[in-house]
């Protein structure tokens, strides 16, 4: 598939493939079990994973980014809320291979999920983020978002309570 977006730093993004859901899927579990991205320490099998990823396929919301021919990180937008009254405000997650941090990746991948938002014709996208978790906050920031709150104990993880910081960024 041809890529969307191409860096100086040879990474491409293109709209994800269900032949991605396993490289996805290696992703998103690292995070689950090594992070607080992800509030949840129930790892995906790969059947639940490829059947999350077909959720974004059938939208056309899901991205992967390719660095040297593999796949380097995933990004995806999704209704913010289920209620209709949200239907013009997305979500977003941006997710990058561990070892492969600091690379532009994640830069890539939110530059074409920004787009792809745009061009959808939404209105807002919304950044759920782990109030420690600086480089998402500061990738967020470079990109325009900005904080509107933090729910204090939103969440916890790891035998402690994890703040909720919110970030917004206008799409139109
Ligand atoms: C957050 C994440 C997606 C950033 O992706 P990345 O490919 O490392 O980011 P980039 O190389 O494109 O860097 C973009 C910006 O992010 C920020 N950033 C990246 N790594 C950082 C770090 N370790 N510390 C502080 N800021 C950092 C910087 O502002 C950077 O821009 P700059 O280099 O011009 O200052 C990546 O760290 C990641 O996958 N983390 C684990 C999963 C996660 O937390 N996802 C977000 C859930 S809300």
């Amino acid at each position: 598939m041809d890529p969307i977006y191409e860096n100086s730093g040879s990474v491409t993004v293109r709209p994800a493939q269900l032949e991605d859901a396993e490289a996805v899927l290696t992703i998103r579990n690292h995070a689950i079990e090594h992070s607080t991205a992800l509030w949840t320490t129930t790892l995906q099998s790969p059947a639940e994973g490829a059947a999350w990823l077909a959720v974004h396929l059938d939208r056309g919301s899901a991205f992967v980014a390719e660095k040297a021919g593999g796949v380097a990180g995933f990004a995806v937008y999704e209704p913010w809320r289920p209620k209709d009254g949200y239907r013009h405000t997305v979500g977003n997650s941006v997710y990058v291979r561990e070892g492969a941090h600091g690379l532009g990746i994640g830069s890539a991948l939110m530059t074409a999920l920004i787009a792809s938002a745009r061009q959808v014709g939404h209105h807002v996208m919304i950044a759920d983020i782990e109030a420690r978790n600086t480089p998402s906050i500061r990738l967020h920031e470079r990109f325009g978002f900005r904080h509107v709150g933090t729910v204090p104990e939103a969440g916890t993880k790891f035998g402690r309570w994890l703040d909720l910081t919110i970030m917004r960024l206008p799409l139109d």
